[in-house]
């Protein structure tokens, strides 16, 4: 039995430029957790990203973390620049479609990308593109969604499939939101941009999992959930913006045993 808990969305840099001290960095691991999870959004400068992340080594014995949006945000480099440099400069494992396995759990993370896919509407990807920055602000170098959607889920298959027959559980976590349940609800003001924040293949990876994904983090968006589907129990714990009053600012992470 070990103890993983989750966290997504610290958006350090963020809460830098409103004069606040995060209040994360003061976090202890009470429940004595193995493993801490974050799902992306870390800070938008890759340097504080690898920073924040190795932060965490000294409450937790394993760090693992995967990118974000906000990862890309800096505009120096394209996405798959950046994600060789976040492999490159930190300690704590960065997980970009690989796995690391601990206690005979694999962990698989990705950011895994949106798609542009979730109403069908002709006109939702320029709705998408002009609701968040990222179409502005990220370097795509020639690899859009869904071709990154694509390539992420392509390597989440890979991974979930080398590991399948030596592990005994397996835990995924991405950035996207990889469930419809995960999204916000018809009625909210940005349901007609869900597809920039859903992964709309990620369900794929249950065609190869044998059932052992019982576990999955996300974030992005910052609307905190908790459900289960096909035996799996989803879980978004994001800190979010200054204003944004989550249950992860008042009381971090979650920690599940597995
Ligand atoms: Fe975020
Ligand atoms: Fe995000």
């Amino acid at each position: 039995m070990i103890k993983v808990a989750i966290i997504s969305d610290l958006h350090q840099d963020h809460w830098k430029t409103k004069g606040l001290v995060p209040a994360y960095l003061s976090y202890t691991n009470s429940e004595n957790a193995d493993v801490l999870i974050i799902a992306g959004d870390l800070d938008s400068n890759v340097d504080d990203t690898c920073k924040l992340a190795d932060h965490f080594f000294r409450d937790y014995k394993h760090v693992l973390f995967t990118d974000g949006n906000h990862e890309h945000y800096s505009g120096k480099h394209t996405v798959i620049e950046f994600e060789n440099l976040l492999s490159i400069n930190s300690k704590a494992i960065y997980l970009n479609g690989n796995s690391i396995v601990i206690d005979d759990v694999g962990f698989v993370g990705c950011n895994g990308w949106y798609d542009w896919n979730f109403t069908g509407n002709g006109n939702e990807i320029q709705i998408c593109k002009d609701a968040t920055y990222d179409w502005t602000e990220i370097k795509w170098g020639g690899i859009l969604p869904p071709s990154l959607t694509w390539r992420h889920n392509a390597m989440m298959i890979n991974e979930i499939t080398s590991l399948r027959d030596h592990v005994r559980e397996i835990f995924v976590f991405t950035h996207t939101v990889p469930h419809k349940k995960g999204v916000v609800p018809l009625g909210h003001p940005w349901y007609e941009t869900n597809g920039a924040f859903y992964n709309s293949i990620a369900h794929k990876v249950f065609d190869v999992d044998n059932g052992l994904i019982k576990n999955w983090a996300f974030g992005h968006t910052h609307r905190p959930s908790e459900f289960v589907s096909q035996g799996c129990n989803f879980i978004c714990n994001p800190f979010g913006y200054a204003h944004e009053s989550t249950y992860a600012q008042r009381y971090g992470v979650v920690t599940i045993e597995i």
